[in-house]
């Protein structure tokens, strides 16, 4: 028989989920801001042919990929050992420098590590060979992490100007109420991804593993597998939404939360995903709408054009939820 668990063990696990979608979105917030300061370090990096954003941004949004592959691998885990894996997150820190932003990463990295030869002890002890070699492999890569922000902890950012310059008139559009309206979209974004990656690993639990007919034996697979494969591209769209919209925010130099609303959820069958993610594409949909609406009003036509291009893609996602509800 397999290893057995107990609560406590699948919380430990459940710990190690939620500061894996932490970072994830915590990285992925960063990359974004990474424009914003590229632009103010331009007169110190013109003679270069490679800016700062493009050395350290993209490794930003590389490990917030795989930290939220960390997060899907600890939830399969989760789900084999027959518990419920969390769609909960630990607080996200962002910061407003490339110094603070290699700080704060440095901070959770470390954190990550004492926590995971924790949870490798832990599972040394009830022989939980699976889980073990997964966290000693995934305890090298938060290493790496660590390694890579230390070089920056000293990084020499532009100052902030003292005085701010007066806004220009046409930037007296973009208000606190429009990036709250924005935000919302931020939110959504975050929510479904941690939904559909929760689902998509949720396809382990025994209960939606079991195949039920000869064809679904024949086939090795069944209905919660093909929709969790479906996931798994839709969860990647969703990252690059997130990732576009809140570039968006802190280019108009607003700040894009990491909150999710409304809060994912997983459901418990293949069914009850469908009608969930539907629901959560809907939402979505109304959302952007609106947004786009504002946008038009305001003459934020940049805002306006991504946010219809995202529109198209939500409205594919629903009709691909929609197909398996009939
Ligand atoms: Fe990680
Ligand atoms: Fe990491
Ligand atoms: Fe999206
Ligand atoms: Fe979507």
């Amino acid at each position: 028989m397999a290893v057995k668990t107990t609560p406590e063990y699948i919380d430990l696990l459940n710990r190690a989920v939620s500061r894996e979608i932490q970072v994830s979105i915590q990285y992925m917030l960063q990359h974004a801001k990474m424009e914003k300061l590229m632009r103010k370090s331009i007169p110190e990096n013109i003679l270069l042919d490679k800016t700062t954003y493009e050395a350290v941004g993209k490794f930003l949004k590389d490990i917030a990929i795989t930290e939220m592959k960390h997060a899907a691998d600890i939830m399969e885990r989760i789900y084999y050992l027959g518990g419920q894996a969390t769609t909960k997150s630990d607080k996200v820190t962002v910061g407003n420098s490339l110094s603070e932003f290699a700080k704060n990463g440095a901070k959770a990295e470390e954190e990550a590590l004492e926590l995971y030869r924790e949870i490798i002890r832990a599972s040394r002890q009830v022989e939980d060979r699976t889980t073990r070699q997964m966290f000693q492999k995934i305890y090298r890569e938060e290493e790496e992490h660590l390694f890579k922000f230390q070089e920056y902890v000293n990084f020499q950012d532009e100052p902030e100007e003292a005085e701010a310059e007066p806004v220009s008139e046409w930037r007296q559009i973009f208000t606190q109420d429009y990036f709250d309206l924005l935000n919302k979209a931020v939110s959504a974004e975050i929510s479904s991804i941690i939904q559909y990656t929760n689902q998509h690993e949720k396809a382990s639990y025994l209960p939606l593993r079991v195949k039920n007919t000869a064809l679904e034996a024949v086939a090795e697979t069944n209905k919660a597998k093909v929709i969790s494969d479906l996931l798994k591209t839709v969860f990647m769209a969703e990252m690059d939404h997130l990732e576009k919209i809140s570039e968006r925010i802190y280019l108009l130099e607003g700040e894009a939360t990491y909150l999710p609303a409304p809060l994912p959820q997983v459901g418990e069958t293949a069914d009850d995903f469908v009608r969930l993610d539907r629901e959560a594409e809907n939402y979505a949909l109304v959302l952007y709408r609106k947004i786009i609406e504002e946008a038009r009003k305001r003459g934020d036509s940049k805002t306006r054009r991504m946010f219809e291009e995202i529109v198209d893609q939500e409205e594919d996602h629903y009709w691909m939820f929609d197909d398996y509800l009939k």
